[in-house]
């Protein structure tokens, strides 16, 4: 079915940047109390952000700096109490995955007050959220370019206590607008913009070969591969170019809406407990177990040629060289036993592997005993 459905307004670059802050004036005009979350560092105060900050400056404004990474249900809660009771109408995020994740959450919980960790992790596993009348609208403005949460419309909550990753999620939850700026990417330390441009890079790849892939999606997924295969190798020379912050950053937002309308599928369900368990970067541990997945589901993929000819490869093991090559230029290890993982502990990781809504988004089943064998064989 070649449908395909994304409702984000989006502005891409620092001459949008005016055009957007007038479109959220349009938008909102009787708005007086803004949730201003971001990365910290004084993020705001960028040049290209002015047009924004300068419209903000008209509104009650609430600046939060959230510098957590991969959010929990205790940091959801922390920063919950923190905030209230700022009775916000609207929220800007300004950061990476994180922010923007932790945006979409107190969008899906403002109207409740919660008390514990439990109430917190009672409401995002029971879904109650969805039976809100209506979430408060949120815009994001991403400061990293590879997660896509600008154009997605969930978010990802972490539960170390109980070992889980839990998804908040409703259609509802898609910012009203985003701002790419790709200035905002120029300092991102070089690990960050390897392992966010992985990120992207997976998302595109797994929408190309979802179980929910489409004509229409397909297109996005191999804009975005090709961008990142030719700019990711170039980043290292000159961090502060702006031509090759561009291109992942417009990468990144086109991987973004090809997996909007997808999700994400084994390598997004397996890299879950690798980051859980071992502290391995969300978007290098996605990455790991690319090449292997793109062996295993090759004979279900439409048009593998195309694919191919995106990550510049004739076939999966040039793909696989691509991918190492990335990660020796950027000192990046593709051991798991390097992070820490063992041949003993192999099966507690297959355990955790299979989240619901990815792995079954995979076009072919994985066994465990396969996984196993990946697994085994990246250590
Ligand atoms: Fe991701």
């Amino acid at each position: 079915m070649n449908q395909f459905y994304n409702p984000v307004a989006i502005s891409f670059g620092a001459a949008s940047a005016e055009a957007f802050a007038d479109l959220l004036k349009k938008r909102y005009p009787d708005i007086k109390r803004v949730l201003l979350l971001t990365r910290g560092a004084g993020v705001e105060k960028s040049d290209c952000l002015q047009p924004v900050m300068n419209m903000l400056s008209t509104k009650d404004t609430n600046l939060v700096e959230v510098t957590l990474n991969n959010p929990n249900v205790a940091d959801i809660l922390k920063l919950k109490q923190e905030i209230e009771p700022f009775d916000y109408e609207l929220i800007v995020a300004i950061g990476g995955g994180s922010v923007m994740d932790a945006a979409k959450v107190l969008s899906a919980l403002q109207s409740k007050t919660y008390q514990t960790i439990d109430e917190v992790r009672a409401a995002i596993t029971s879904e109650r959220y969805r039976e809100e009348p209506s979430y408060t609208p949120w815009v994001g403005i991403p400061t990293t370019s590879g997660t896509g949460s600008e154009v997605t419309c969930w978010a990802t909550v972490w539960d170390e206590e109980y070992d889980s990753k839990y998804s908040v999620s409703d259609e509802r939850l898609y910012a009203s607008a985003a701002l790419i700026l790709p200035e905002l990417t120029v300092t991102m330390p070089l690990r960050l913009s390897v392992a966010t441009a992985l990120d992207a890079m997976c998302h595109a790849t797994e929408a190309y070969w979802s179980v929910h892939t489409n004509a229409i999606t397909r297109v996005y997924s191999l804009q975005a591969i090709e961008r990142i295969r030719r700019a990711l190798p170039l980043l290292i020379e000159q961090p502060e170019n702006l031509v090759w912050r561009e291109q992942l950053s417009l990468a990144s937002l086109l991987a973004g809406l090809a997996f909007s309308n997808t999700r994400t599928t084994a390598c997004h369900s397996i890299s879950y407990p690798l980051t859980m368990l071992y502290g391995i970067d969300h978007g290098i541990a996605a990455s790991l177990t690319l090449a292997s997945v793109m062996r295993h589901n090759l004979a279900a993929l439409i048009e593998p040629d195309k694919l191919m000819q995106a990550f510049g490869a004739a076939n999966v093991d040039e793909v696989d060289q691509f991918i190492q090559s990335i990660y020796n230029l950027y000192g990046v290890s593709s051991r798991l036993g390097q992070y820490g993982a063992t041949v003993e502990g192999i099966r507690h990781l297959v355990s955790l592997s299979y989240t619901k809504g990815r792995m079954d988004n995979n076009p072919v089943e994985i066994l465990p005993e396969e996984l196993e064998r990946i697994l085994v064989s990246l250590l």
